[in-house]
């Protein structure tokens, strides 16, 4: 709540101009009755028309001064709630795109949607009715009281009754309806849980031909969350009529026992309409008044939970005195690292130590699940060591900035994701406005300036949103040419040529020698093809180096390096590395 209530701050000159204009409004709304009052007392009844040509002109200037007020009010409290709301969401996305895995995890992307639009519009729409009505309200309705008891104070009882019964209606809907909104915002996340799950696995749900079962899954989610919102929004239909069937019967009510005072000359009939009108005032500012009491507790469940992610610190943050790494060498060293996942007891990696060094290729190998990714994700910070050092140049990288760090490192991650665009937009991401020469060498390295060209469009073809229109393998090779395009003097390739044929493998990692000499090549592989020419190969065993070495060091000394190599490579490929 806190949280979200900072970001109101810069708008307290405008929110000031929001009062000041519904001040106006309710002073001369305030005015209005007496007049009427007035026309019908000193005009109509003894038949002078020109205090009604008078009065009548006053009447509609001061409706005149009404409308612009109350325009300016609305304008302004709309204007307010939208820039609050922007400036919220501003920040929501900038925390969340600092989260590492860890806080994900926490809130599942489908809560961080529906708290950055669903919360924050459901704050955003309580901001305009309080700004319009929190003061506007309060100030009429006592002005009210006050004017309608210099009316008449013999009438005041039937004001008592009508907000004696509006109060009632008010509490029934307020005992009925609230504990509903926060299971509403419940509901919302996992309707969209179901649907984000269902849409990015589509193919696995046709593959099963399980639409059925999803279908009645999401079913379920859709009537959970129908159910709820037409309970909430019955109970919110009822209380119009309600409150227009007290009004008309307080209405009622007073010109009944008003006439009677009128025949026995206790009051006059311009009084009377008066107090009529001071009445509903009264009643309707009552309304709005618990109407903003039940908004309120609404907000502070959306507040809440916008205020979590807000308040939520990224594990992986800069250090204070952290330093820019320029023109990095690229030397890694891994110093005793252990690493486990948050939450989880094993450790995905212990006890690690090596060095990769600037101009050679280092290779990690292992089975699946030995740690081989969490290993590389190491380096960039997505997470940060459990225990032990990494150093970059000699210097730990929670010691340098997380931007100069990551500026220096090119990565490919295991599973190649490209962004909604066309194939120049998603290179460009790894260097904004690059030219198409640039572009062309690094798909060049990556081999897949073939069938970029191929393309009708060529770099200007479409990609489809999470890069659904090109094969596994091109959107390899596109990962592959978006992180060479940064140049970086370290580059990592998690697992980047599996979806490659053997061909295309053994050319592109002979461009890649040949083109960055100078940097450090980290190449996570399955394939013992793909990594038998490194200078250093490093095989992991269930989160343990098993060895270190060439292929040929490997092969004579390395046993779980053996078992990979015999299943892999034939007697011929072992005899001829092995001497
Ligand atoms: N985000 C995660 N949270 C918790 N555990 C994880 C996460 N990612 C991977 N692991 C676990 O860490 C171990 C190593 O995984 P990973 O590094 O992906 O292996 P590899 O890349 O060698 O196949 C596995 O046992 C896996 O279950
Ligand atoms: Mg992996």
């Amino acid at each position: 709540m806190k949280e979200t209530l900072k970001y109101y701050k810069p708008y307290i000159p405008m929110i000031l101009l929001v009062i000041l204009a519904l001040f106006g409004q309710a002073m001369c709304e305030l005015l209005l009755p007496k007049y009427m009052a007035d026309i019908i007392n000193s005009g109509i009844i003894p038949g002078d028309m020109n205090y009604i040509y008078r009065a009548g002109a006053l009447m509609l200037l001061i409706s005149l001064v009404i409308t612009i007020c109350a325009a300016l009010g609305d304008y302004f409290a709309a204007k307010t709630a939208a820039k609050s709301s922007r400036d919220i969401r501003r920040a929501l996305f900038r925390n969340v795109t600092a989260f590492s895995d860890a806080e994900l995890d926490q809130f599942s992307t489908a809560s961080l949607i529906t708290r950055s639009t669903n919360d924050v519009q459901t704050v955003q729409n309580t901001t305009v009715m309080m700004l319009r009505m929190a003061i506007f309200a309060p100030l009429m309705g006592i002005g009210s009281v006050v004017r309608a008891l210099q009316t008449s104070v013999d009438l005041a009882w039937t004001i008592v009754l009508a907000l004696i019964c509006v109060l009632m209606v008010m509490l029934l809907a307020f005992i009925l309806v609230m504990p509903k909104f926060k299971i509403l915002q419940k509901k919302l996340d996992r309707l969209n849980l179901v649907i984000s799950e269902r849409l990015s696995g589509l193919l696995v749900v046709r593959a099963f031909t399980a639409e059925k079962h999803e279908e009645s899954r999401f079913d379920q989610a859709n009537i959970e969350l129908r159910d709820l919102n037409i309970f909430v929004n019955r109970l919110m239909a009822f209380m119009m009529p309600a409150m227009n069937l007290i009004m008309s019967l307080s209405g009622v009510l007073i010109v009944w026992a008003g006439s009677k005072l009128v025949d026995i000359g206790g009051l006059l009939v311009g009084n009377m309409l008066a107090f009529m009108q001071y009445a509903m005032h009264v009643v309707m500012s009552f309304l709005f008044v618990t109407m903003i009491f039940i908004m309120i507790p609404r907000a502070a469940v959306s507040a809440g939970r916008i205020g979590e992610v807000l308040k939520t610190e990224p594990s992986v943050r800069d250090a204070e005195d952290c330093i820019d790494l320029t023109d990095p060498i690229g030397l890694i060293e891994f110093r005793n690292v252990s690493f486990a996942y948050p939450g989880a007891e094993e450790k995905a990696l212990s006890n690690i130590s090596f060095v990769a060094n600037p101009g050679e290729t280092t290779a990690i190998i292992g089975g699946t699940g030995s740690g081989k990714s969490s290993l590389v994700s190491l380096i960039p910070r997505f997470h940060d060591v459990t225990e032990g050092q990494i150093l970059i140049d000699g210097t730990d990288i929670r010691q340098i900035s997380q931007k100069s760090l990551r500026d220096a490192i090119g990565y490919v991650p295991q599973k190649g994701i490209l962004f909604s665009g066309t194939i120049e937009s998603n290179l460009q991401y790894g260097k904004e406005n690059a030219a198409e020469d640039e572009m062309r060498e690094a798909a060049e390295i990556a081999q897949a300036i073939d069938f970029i060209t191929e393309k009708p469009d060529g770099f200007c073809e479409e990609v489809a949103q999470g890069g659904t229109t090109v094969s596994g393998g091109q959107k390899q090779r596109l990962s592959i040419a978006r992180a060479l395009m940064k140049k970086a003097q370290i580059n990592i390739f998690d697992d980047s040529f599996s979806a490659l044929d053997f061909k295309t493998d053994a050319k592109l990692r002979a461009s890649l020698k040949e083109k960055m000499k100078d940097s450090t090549l980290l190449i996570v592989a399955q394939r013992i093809n793909t990594i038998m020419d490194a200078e250093k190969i490093i095989v992991l065993d269930d989160g343990l180096i098993a060895g270190i070495g060439t292929h040929k060091e490997l092969l004579k000394s390395c046993q779980v390096y053996q078992e990979i190599a015999s299943s892999q490579l034939s007697e011929e490929e072992l005899r001829k590395g092995a001497c």
